[in-house]
């Protein structure tokens, strides 16, 4: 698997303060890498070295296997979106996307196909200037933005910001096609786990601008427990279970008791055991942790 982008050992500094120090981040080709941490973490001044619109206090960024020093050209390959680009108000989109490429030179029969790319290109809305645009169509025409130089990477700084559900569906909607489809490789940022969680192939979680996790989501260990509901304010539970081989109490009231995972063996003797010491129950579970909770006790403040 190729390595479109590589970090190594990149820090940036601002006044003494190390705002990013990440030893080895790489984003796979096709893949869409989910860039996740609480505000503050680093997201946007990482992002904004790989555009060289900052430089690194030290390491490198590779883009294509190439130092990005010694490839003057790397940003062609790359669409970015790390903050709103300021339009033309009185102005359609497609009129907008012209007054850019006059400034870059890229091929101006991108532009139609691009529109049609972010849905901006139907009849309705061809003819409509970007002041009468809903916050989703700006959000995809900033996107068209991004993407009518044809880019092979995208790299988006929390492009579902200020969106409501309807507008994060449709922009997520849109990142899988352009990954999936267009086989364009994506490194998008969040604050938010859940807005990546189902789309991410892979993620790094940083928190104060190092990494703290990096790989599947699904490998992503989390806190498993068992469950039991039922009526427990007859004698003492606690020690009734207590008698139990294998059977680790983690928490217990009158009306639920939580127990360290067991097997499926161990968990069907134990409410055999209950039942036949007359507790009623009413709800077996095994529980798991949230991955938004493990993300919020990963990133937590201490
Ligand atoms: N130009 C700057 N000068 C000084 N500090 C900065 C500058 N830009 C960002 N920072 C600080 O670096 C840290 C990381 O910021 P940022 O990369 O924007 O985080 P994120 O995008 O993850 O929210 C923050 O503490 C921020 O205040
Ligand atoms: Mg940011």
């Amino acid at each position: 698997m190729k390595n479109v982008i590589e970090l190594k050992n990149l820090t940036k500094v601002y006044q003494d303060i190390e705002t990013v120090n990440l030893k080895k981040i790489t984003v796979q080709e096709g893949e869409i890498y989910g860039f996740l941490g609480p505000n503050g973490a680093g997201k946007t001044t990482t992002m904004k070295m790989i555009l060289s619109l900052i430089s690194p206090t030290n390491g490198e960024i590779l883009v294509n296997e190439k130092n990005i020093t010694q490839n003057k050209n790397y940003l062609s390959q790359i669409g970015s979106m790390i903050e709103e680009p300021s339009y033309y108000p009185n102005l359609t989109g497609y009129e907008n996307l012209l007054v850019f490429q006059k400034m870059l030179g890229f091929d101006k029969n991108n532009i139609w196909p691009t529109l049609e790319l972010v849905g901006l290109a139907e009849e309705k809305n061809r003819k409509k200037i970007v002041k009468e645009y809903s916050l989703g169509m700006k959000q995809r025409l900033a996107l068209a933005f991004a993407l009518v130089k044809q880019p092979k990477i995208l790299l988006l700084d929390e492009p579902t910001n200020g969106l409501d559900p309807a507008g994060i569906h449709e922009i997520r909607e849109l990142i899988v096609k352009l990954s999936k489809q267009n086989g364009l490789t994506v490194f998008i940022s969040s604050h938010i786990l859940s807005e990546i969680e189902h789309i991410a192939d892979r993620v790094g979680i940083i928190n104060h601008g190092r990494l703290i996790y990096e790989g599947d989501i699904d490998a992503i260990q989390s806190n498993t427990w068992i469950e039991i509901g039922g009526d427990f304010s007859k004698d003492n539970i606690v020690h009734t279970l207590s008698m139990i081989n294998k059977v680790q109490i983690l928490e217990a009231s009158a009306s639920q008791i939580k127990l360290a995972n067991m097997s499926n063996e161990t968990l069907a003797d134990l409410v055999t055991y209950l039942i036949r010491n007359n507790y009623r129950i009413f709800r077996v579970t095994r529980e798991k942790e949230s991955l938004e909770d493990i993300f919020l006790s990963l990133t937590k403040e201490d």
